[in-house]
């Protein structure tokens, strides 16, 4: 309906009705616009008396509190913070239903009732996480490969975030194992592509990083294996040239899984029955060094930190457990002293950054100790024996390790990570979904040259299995 004329004002100021102002009336909106500045901005400065630099006027550039501005040096520390409640968290993520998920991480449906774990977010002290964009991701990876590389809990990760990213694609059936594997946990190399994308993100079942090997000829019955500390799994050759590199290790350099069980260090041709755990881990990690700079020298490359297990009552194998933690550990002031796998692995990281490998420490030690209440506990996977010792050392999906994807995106971001080929292409051929395929038999085979490995692997698994050696493997 038209409005009554009368509402209509009777008389426009004169700039209004004219159809171009004078010289005059430009002046005056001039002088207007430019006092309004200076009153705006003196009056914004003397509201806000924390910066006091901030009341000199015209000196912007120099008086932004210290968030973090894009490229800038001066990033924000994602890695110290707290859990807060957040309701509207699980609405922007993914559920149990996404494909890519182990049986055993999909608490929920396994029988956990206490649902709560799902609605906490991470807030890292003085700024804010990025909101996790699947699509820029998406975008920014076009035509690459992202690699997880390690132990059981870099697969957790790398299942989050296919999760994360198949969020932002509304036909599933465009993402899809490249060899027609299923999602299982015995797999010791699988490959999802996004084929809208032409970006593949891959696992690498590696626990230990390098080479697992008889144990040289003629030495003591007692030695059943030899971790060979200056020789890289020979999947490395399949890492080379990723876009994105996660590394996942440190959870089987213990006495447990190593000494114990007779699997001894070799370095070149010899045994040393006098290496330590942790000395042979860091010589591993000069190893991926010196691999590294010679042959994935543009990757960006991260190692993740530490994951804390949470055996209450006892270990892994003397009943403990973790099923009565509902919530996050609140008031967390004290971290236990800093777990010496993280010292070795921050250290190697160190020595790596230069101006030409974009290396990076992820670390979410700190912020995943306080989810005593994130571990599938004695949800584990449909026909886990009732006996069966608690999972305190994987985590739930959805949970955690989405927040050490939000970590990995917001330093992608904030190093500016764009794939090298990822001009925009339109793929014109559909390639053939092989998700629905049968499985081709095991996967142990997938590129295995030597008869060594393939013995090694079966052995592995009865480990992932039985838990052997507390939990991750
Ligand atoms: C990891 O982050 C925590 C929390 O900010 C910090 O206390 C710890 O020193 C960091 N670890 C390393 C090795 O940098
Ligand atoms: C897909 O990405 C690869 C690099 O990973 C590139 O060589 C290839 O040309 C891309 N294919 C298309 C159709 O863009
Ligand atoms: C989803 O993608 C598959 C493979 O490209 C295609 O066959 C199917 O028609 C698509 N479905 C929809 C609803 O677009
Ligand atoms: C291993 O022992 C056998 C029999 O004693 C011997 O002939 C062989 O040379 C030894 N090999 C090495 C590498 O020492
Ligand atoms: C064994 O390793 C330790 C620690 O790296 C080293 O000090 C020692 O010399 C090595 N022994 C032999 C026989 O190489």
């Amino acid at each position: 309906m038209d409005l009554p004329q009368e509402t209509q004002p009777q008389k426009l100021p004169h700039f209004f009705i004219l159809p171009f102002p004078t010289k005059k009336d430009v002046a005056y909106a001039l002088i207007l616009f430019i006092s309004l500045i200076i009153t705006s901005i003196v009056f914004c400065n003397v509201l806000t008396p924390f910066y006091p630099r901030l009341l000199l006027p015209f000196s912007f550039s120099k008086t932004l509190p210290d968030t973090q501005l894009p490229g800038s040096t001066n990033t924000c520390d994602y890695s110290f913070g707290k859990w807060v409640w957040d309701e509207t968290y699980p609405n922007q993520k993914y559920n149990e239903d996404c494909p890519f998920l182990d049986p055993g991480f999909r608490c929920q449906r396994n029988g956990r009732r206490d649902v709560g774990y799902v609605n906490w977010r991470w807030q890292p002290h003085g700024c804010d996480l990025p909101r996790f964009d699947a699509r820029d991701f998406l975008e920014r990876s076009r035509n690459g490969r992202i690699v997880f590389a390690g132990d059981s809990i870099g697969r957790n990760q790398w299942e989050s975030l296919l999760c994360m990213l198949s969020h932002g694609i509304s036909n599933l059936s465009t993402i899809y194992e490249e060899h027609g594997n299923p999602i299982t946990k015995h797999k010791g190399f699988l490959s999802i592509r996004f084929h809208d994308y032409n970006l593949t993100i891959e696992y690498y079942r590696v626990p230990f990083l390098v080479v697992i090997d008889d144990p040289p000829e003629n030495s003591s019955e007692e030695i059943l294996r030899a971790i060979r500390v200056d020789k890289l799994h020979r999947f490395s050759s399949k890492w080379a040239g990723a876009d994105i590199l996660v590394f996942s290790a440190g959870h089987w350099w213990n006495q447990d899984k190593t000494l114990k069980m007779g699997w001894y260090f070799q370095e070149e041709k010899t045994l040393n029955l006098t290496m330590d755990v942790m000395e042979a881990f860091a010589k591993s990690l000069q190893t991926l060094k010196s691999w590294a700079f010679k042959d994935s020298d543009r990757s960006y490359i991260f190692f993740r930190s530490y994951s804390p297990v949470h055996y209450r009552d006892g270990e892994w194998n003397t009943g403990g457990h973790c099923d009565r933690s509902k919530a996050p550990e609140t008031d967390y002031m004290n971290p236990e002293s800093e777990h010496l796998n993280n010292q070795i692995i921050s250290n190697v990281v160190k020595e790596m950054e230069t101006d030409e490998h974009k290396v990076q420490f992820l670390n979410i030690t700190y912020l995943t100790t306080m989810r005593k209440d994130g571990h599938p506990s004695r949800y584990r996977e449909p026909g886990t024996p009732l006996k069966a010792p608690q999972d305190c050392s994987h985590w739930c999906l959805p949970g955690v390790p989405d927040t050490w994807n939000e970590l990995l995106y917001a330093q992608l971001l904030s190093s500016g990570f764009k794939t090298i080929r990822g001009k925009h292409t339109v793929l014109k051929y559909w390639a053939g979904a092989a998700r629905t395929q049968a499985p081709t038999g095991t996967n142990y085979d997938v590129g295995s040259t030597t008869w060594a490995d393939l013995r090694l692997a079966p052995l592995l698994s009865a480990m992932e299995v039985t838990n052997l050696g507390h939990g991750p493997s």
